[in-house]
Parts: structure tokens; sequence; C-alpha cells
């Protein structure tokens, strides 16, 4: 593979952000530019029309998990929607309840959350991971007590792409009557998920994970599920998160759902036939090398490998046409060592020889020969 027959650089970083599909900008534009009413406006045909393109984009996305469109309230992104059903549910149980049950390697929203919580005077559990980046089901059971309000499991891990038992945890939850919320910012669109069937009561969507725009996200509530509001004011999106939406930003968020939907089993089956091909020449030219994370239970878009004996930095650094990073994008601007890692297990050096590969809807054959050659190549180097 020649620099000539790929177009550099090769983004593979598909966790930390996705390109914008064309359909979505082509479905967002008129939004803004001359369909600029006010979604709230009710008196007149600007706000009308902005609305009726909110209602719809509220139920693609609704469509792609299998919900009521009324259970769909817009935000700015996962990390609002992560906070608002954290703190919004506990703060609407308490103080009959106290306790929230979350994972060690959960997203940092979460965990924030989670510790802003507990300086409030709750208490929170935290899951272990196991080797393969499982939570253990007995273990979630065995936390539980009559002051649980909430658990907490994230559906596809963002640093290593494994995929929780969504539907198993979703039944203890409801044994117990305990409310489940999974962050689902790197899942949805991507594998099947249907909140009916899988018991999840709560649900948190990223726009920008799933090729729509950046600053736009959902929150899936089950009907009668009690929450406080965390923004007060005009009163949208049924009193539970006032500000006026941005009618483009729904549009993209919908119309990436939407597309997600219709595109599902392509996107998957390109995604893992890059991946298998990207895992089985890394593993050929370097048998040092090895995968993070469950083999089977996991998103194949995401590849997270530990090159013992190079640290990541100097290997990122080193290759400079194509974009991979070391885990989670904010964790890694703090430049703190992956806690993900560490939960699963893997001591300090092992944590600095690793990178994730993000593959996604965009990315060719070319992308993954290319760079399958030019990582065996710099790690031999660096060794
Ligand atoms: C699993 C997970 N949760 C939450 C977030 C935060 O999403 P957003 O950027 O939409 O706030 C991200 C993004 O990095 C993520 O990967």
């Amino acid at each position: 593979m020649t620099e000539k027959t790929v177009n550099l650089p090769i983004y593979l970083d598909y966790q930390a952000t996705t390109p914008l599909d064309e359909r979505v900008l082509k479905a967002m534009m008129p939004f803004l530019t001359e369909k600029f009413g006010n979604p709230h406006s009710v008196e007149h045909r600007f706000g009308w029309e902005a609305e009726a393109a909110v209602d719809v984009a509220r139920k693609q996305v609704a469509d792609l998990i299998g919900a009521d469109e009324k259970e769909v309230i817009f935000t700015s992104g996962a990390t609002e929607s992560n906070n608002m059903a954290i703190k919004g549910i506990a703060f609407a149980n308490y103080p009959q309840k106290n306790h929230v049950i979350t994972v060690k390697s959960e997203h940092e929203c979460v965990l924030a959350s989670a510790r802003s919580m507990e300086k409030m005077g709750f208490v929170v559990s935290y899951l272990d991971i196991d080797k393969d980046g499982l939570i253990n089901l007995d273990q979630l059971e065995a936390m539980m007590t009559d002051k649980t309000i909430l658990v907490s499991v994230m559906a596809v891990n963002n640093e290593i792409g494994v995929i929780q038992e969504l539907k198993a945890i979703g039944r203890i939850c409801h044994k117990h009557g305990v409310i489940f919320h999974t962050d689902a910012a790197q899942a949805v669109g991507k594998i099947p998920l249907d909140v009916r069937e899988m018991h999840i009561d709560v649900m948190s969507i990223s726009g920008h994970k799933i090729y729509g725009p950046k600053g736009v996200g959902a929150l899936y509530l089950k009907k009668g599920t009690g929450i406080i509001p965390l923004f007060d004011g005009g009163g949208q999106e049924m009193g539970l998160r006032s500000g006026t939406l941005s009618p483009a930003l729904c549009v993209g968020l919908g119309s990436a759902c939407a597309i997600s939907q219709m595109d599902m089993d392509k996107d998957f089956k390109h995604i893992s036939t890059l991946s298998a091909a990207l895992l089985s020449k890394i593993r050929e030219g370097l048998n040092s090398a090895f995968l993070n994370g469950s083999e089977d239970m996991r998103y194949p878009g995401n590849l997270n490998l530990t090159f013992r004996g190079v640290k990541s930095d100097l290997l990122i650094a080193d290759l400079k046409d194509v974009a991979i990073s070391t885990g989670s994008a904010c964790s890694s601007a703090k430049h703190k060592p992956s806690y993900v890692l560490a939960a699963l297990g893997l001591d300090k050096s092992e944590i600095e020889a690793s990178v994730r590969i993000g593959i996604g809807r965009m990315t060719t054959e070319d992308d993954i020969n290319y760079t399958a050659d030019y990582i065996i190549k710099t790690v031999q180097n660096l060794l």
C-alpha cells in the first residue's frame, strides 16, 4: 500500500467523534438558513415549521431504540444526559432512597456525577470489571439494597468497546424495583438496542458519535420515571429540560438516527470486516500485541491494543498520517493513565503501551491496509 492510493491523514478515532454524514448535513441546512423559527413559538408558521421538524426528529430517535417519542428529551449531548439521569433521578427519590450503583469503567461524566452525588450525601457502589471488561451480575445483585435507586451501566465502553449484558442487567434491576440507566453514547445506531426488550428505563445518546452534529444528544426516559429537572426555565421538553431547542441540531440527531437504523447491518458488516483484517494483520506482524477486553462481547469498531515494550505516546506521535488515540478524549486531554485499562488488570507499563483504534462508516480497506503496515513498521522501530 503506497501513500498514493490512500487519502492522508487517515482518521481512526471514531470513538472521540465521527465525521458528519453528508446526508445529515443536507437535512440540517434549511434549519441553519431560511427555516430559522423558534420551535417554541406557537403563534405563527415559522414556529410551527420548526416544531414540526423537531417532532419528526424526536420520532426518529425514538424509533431507533424502540421507544415512544414522548419518552425522548433533547439535550446537549451524552454528558448532559448522564448528569440528568443520575442526578435528576437520584434527587427525585431522595430521602426515601439514597443508593446508586455504577461501574469503575464508566465514562468520566458518569463517574464525576457519582462523585458529586457522594459529596451530597448519597451512597455510591462501584462494580468491578473482569479481565474481559464485563461486570459480574451476581456482584451487581448482591450490591442492591432497599435503598438502591438506580443502576448505571454503559452499553458499549468508549475505551475498550466491550458490550455489557444489558438485558440481563435490566432484568435484575426490575426484579429489585431499581431503575436501569445505560450510557449508550457508543452503542446507539451501532448495535441493535430495544429499550423495552432490554428492560432499559433511561438511556443517554450523543449526536456526534453517530455521524451527527456535536452539541446535541438525547435522554430516553421511560414514561412514569420520576426525575427532577436540572435546568429550570421556560418549561420546554415537557418541563424536564428548559431552554430553546436548536431545530438544526435536533434534525441532525434525528436524521443521524434514521440513517444509522437504515444502514446498521451494512455499517456493522463493513466495520467488522475491516476490524478483523486489521487485528489479524497486526497479530501476524507483531506477536507481542494483545487486544484489551472481550474478543466476543465487543463492538468491532473499537480495537484497544497493547504493544508491549512501546510507549503509546511515542507511537502516536510517530504515526503522523494516522489519527489514533490512547483512549477517552477527556482523559487523554488530562494525560492521566487510563482507569479503564487499570480496572481491566493491566499494569502501568501495559497501560502506557496501549492505543485505541476506531473504525467507522467512512473507513476504507486501503486505510486499514496502510495503517496495519504503518503500525507494524513503527512499533518494530520503537522496540
Ligand atoms: C460513553 C460516553 N459517554 C458520554 C460521552 C460524552 O458525550 P458528549 O460528548 O455527547 O457529551 C462520551 C463521549 O466521549 C462517551 O464516549
